[in-house]
């Protein structure tokens, strides 16, 4: 056995572990830790390897187990049949040399069988406690499938919708992404990590993958370490302190580095800094794919660099199972890297209490998925995730009982696969509800339903005469419900687009919609901001709807007539054109803000001469703001904030600032308001953004009722990495809101001593 020694490679300084006995002790029991410790102690270096090992399931079960028996293997994907599950769990726990049992994984992102909005849509709830229960009821019905380790919540920030994965993330702010981060991570892992309901999350993709340039996926990002620190590390801090079990790598390389190859951010980030005492995964290939980055050399110098840099899983790259051996053998990787990351992996499997019960009751499946109380959970996030955006005069609700006809139309309207968005592995479109059909199961007896869906499909172009008959259809109803948006395909993982209009000819449509003279409702149902600016003015209502998944269509029917009231809010700006993004409202002043009174493109003089214009920072084209700001949405009623009052004028960075207003509901229908608190800190050591959200509440008022909204904001929640690159809450003054979206309300000022 060559001696091993530590060896120091420029610009890699090999650990063992960075974490010391006694964190390990703190942070995970020591029983499960003395347990470890024994069976690591048995482990040949081939058995260490094979538990690094994350495979999805191919070939037979014959050959799967065969490996599995050898101990090749310490985690498999995609495989989702209770009893195929327990054959492999088998061969791992009474055939193999150890009887480790192996952790069944799966993208269980927004439900299982159960679907529910995509998790963008989820984000525009802005209630943490319905989402926890949305990840609760995934795990259930997941964990009954044998699936003990879900790869979510994602916890990309992404101010891009441009890529296609801002669909799976809870979009542009850290502290809404960390409230509902934390909230899939409690949900996902229960009360008990060994309570056989709970499935290990996987807060992903770590870091900084939201940033993607030009919105096109895998590509590179560049932020700096003060914009990690500030903004996109936040929510996986966050979600570390909620006890996510694991982190997934990204894809991307930030400032040139690979994040599957960086030791900054898993070792002194997350291992030093955050005591993270779970496991680390890559994400699909990407060790192996850090040869392609031009990181690595080639697949041995990929698998040194994943290692040493703290992974402790690879999924599907096969690059530790090829060459850790020989890394080994030759004192580039020590072998006490390898213990820790069979630690981690292995303090996994023991919490989950996989040893004491690694089979599932194959019965269990049929008795929970689709159970009454998931598809409520599922129908009331539907309806609290819907935003609407507009609704001239007044047309929503709609009344029933003023109405004879209705014809429902677009290619969204009856697309039950559809409406389940992206990332929907395991759910069953024939269980979807679609508007269509809940509008017939609802009003079918009392309203003349008509159905057109013009278009097959989102991208579908469709002719002249085909829109001319359709306006003559409509013509002959009392209102015309549209349902466009984007088929799921479009949506999620490589799935980017340069061009942000609504596809096909769904803009031609509602205006055709328009040409008939009658009332038009428009439901937009997307994985993305769409720049849906042009079709503002065809359509009377604009109810923006987060692939809503299995129950989007009664959620929806329910919000259309009134049975229901909406309270979603955007988790993300919505841009007036593609080149307007990056958009959004935590930004920098800059030295030359837009003043909002700029010349646009048609309101520059002919041959004006040279001038700077306004001076300012703008599009000649689209101008400054957003179509709808972040935190943005209408509701039935209207509320009035008035009082906005803090405690004191003067605080000490040690001590809380307590703010509150008079939330007044001013208009003729119960409803929910969103309330949300900003500051901002007006002069940093660094520049510091116009406004950042702190903290935010669901208030529901009848009619006429008021009620003070207090909030509790400790001054350690306004620290920021400064240009000493230190967390700290700096001196100064600071502005506060307290207001129904990111650009409205008036503010209150306080010094922070
Ligand atoms: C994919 C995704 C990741 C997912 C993994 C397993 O490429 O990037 O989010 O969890 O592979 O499917």
């Amino acid at each position: 056995m060559i001696a091993r020694i530590l060896i120091l490679l420029s610009g890699v300084l090999i650990l063992a572990s960075c974490q010391s006995d006694s964190t390990r002790r703190n942070t995970a029991d020591a029983q499960i830790e003395k347990r470890i410790d024994e069976l690591i102690s048995r482990m040949t270096v081939e058995e260490k390897i094979g538990q690094t090992n994350q495979l999805t399931v191919y070939g037979t079960t014959e050959e799967l187990c065969e490996k599995i028996r050898n101990g090749e293997i310490g985690s498999l994907l995609n495989v989702v049949d209770p009893a195929d599950i327990n054959t492999l769990q088998r061969a791992a726990v009474e055939q193999s040399r150890l009887g480790i049992p192996l952790l069944i994984a799966r993208d269980v992102i927004h439900g299982f069988r159960t679907v529910f909005p995509i998790p963008l849509g989820q984000a525009a709830t802005f209630d943490p406690a319905l989402v926890e229960q949305g990840a609760r009821i995934a795990a259930i019905e997941a964990s009954a499938a044998g699936i003990r380790w879900t790869f979510s919540p994602m916890l990309d920030i992404s101010r891009d919708p441009r890529w296609g994965r801002i669909a799976e993330s809870a979009g542009e702010d850290p502290c809404l992404t960390s409230a509902m981060g934390a909230a899939m991570v409690k949900g996902y892992q229960g009360e008990g990590a060994d309570d056989p309901t709970s499935v290990a999350a996987c807060a992903k993709h770590f870091v900084g993958y939201g940033a993607s340039e030009s919105g096109r996926d895998y590509n590179s990002t560049n932020l700096t370490e003060r914009q990690l620190r500030n903004v996109y590390l936040p929510p996986f801090e966050q979600a570390v302190r909620s006890g996510a079990m694991t982190l997934m790598t990204s894809f991307n390389d930030n400032d040139g580095i690979p994040s599957t190859g960086n030791r900054f951010l898993l070792e002194e980030v997350l291992r030093n800094e955050w005591g993270f005492d779970g496991m680390v995964v890559t994400d699909w290939n990407s060790a192996g794919e850090m040869v392609s980055h031009g990181f690595a050399a080639d697949t041995k110098d990929a698998a040194m660099k994943a290692i040493n840099a703290g992974v402790d899983m690879d999924m599907m790259s096969h690059v530790f199972s090829l060459h850790l051996e020989d890394l080994i053998d030759e004192g580039t990787v020590d072998e006490q890297r390898l213990d820790e990351a069979v630690r981690n992996i292995l303090r996994v499997k023991f919490r989950l209490g996989l040893f004491e019960n690694p089979y599932i009751d194959t019965a269990r499946i049929a008795r929970v998925t689709y159970a009454p109380e998931h598809l409520e959970a599922a129908r009331r996030t539907a309806e609290e995730s819907a935003v609407l955006l507009r609704n001239e005069g007044g047309i929503l609700p709609l009344d029933a009982s003023a109405l004879r006809s209705v014809l429902v139309a677009g290619p969204m309207a009856d697309a039950p696969a559809e409406q389940l968005g992206t990332w929907t592995f395991d759910g069953e479109p024939d269980h979807t509800v679609t508007p269509l059909a809940a509008i017939r199961a609802a009003y079918g007896d009392r309203l003349r339903i008509g159905y057109n869906p013009v278009a097959a499909y989102s991208r579908e172009k469709v002719t002249a005469a085909k829109l001319a008959a359709f306006t003559a259809q409509a013509a002959s109803y009392d209102a015309i419900l549209l349902f466009v948006g984007e088929e799921a395909i479009l949506s999620g993982e490589a799935h980017c687009l340069a061009d942000l209009n609504l596809q096909g000819s769904q803009s031609e449509l509602i205006a055709a919609a328009r040409r008939s003279g009658k009332p038009v409702v428009t439901v937009v149902m997307a994985g993305r901001p769409l720049t849906i600016a042009r079709d503002l003015a065809n359509t009377d209502a604009l109810l923006y709807s987060f692939h809503p998944g299995t129950m989007g269509g009664p959620a929806l029917i329910d919000l259309i007539f009134g049975n229901a009231v909406p309270s979603g809010k955007l988790p993300v700006t919505f841009p007036v054109a593609t080149g307007q993004i990056p958009i959004y409202y935590a930004r920098n002043m800059t030295g030359r803000p837009a003043a909002g009174n700029e010349l646009l493109l048609d309101e520059i003089p002919v041959g004006a001469g040279q001038t700077s214009l306004g001076c300012t920072s703008y599009h000649l084209d689209a101008g400054f703001g957003p179509l709808f700001p972040f935190g943005f949405g209408l509701s039935y009623t209207t509320f009035k904030y008035a009082d906005l009052q803090l405690d004191k004028e003067t605080y000490l960075p040690t001590e809380t600032i307590r703010a509150s207003c008079r939330l007044t509901n001013t208009g003729k229908r119960t409803a929910t308001e969103v309330v949300q608190l900003y500051v901002r800190d007006r002069v940093g050591s660094t520049v510091r953004p116009v406004k950042e959200l702190k903290a935010f509440d669901r208030i529901t008022l009848e009619p006429g009722q008021s009620r003070t909204v207090e909030f509790e904001l400790p001054a350690e929640d306004l620290a920021f990495w400064g240009l000493d690159m230190q967390k700290r809450v700096e001196p100064g003054t600071f502005d506060l809101w307290i207001a129904g979206d990111s650009q409205s309300g008036n503010s209150v000022t306080f010094t922070i001593n």
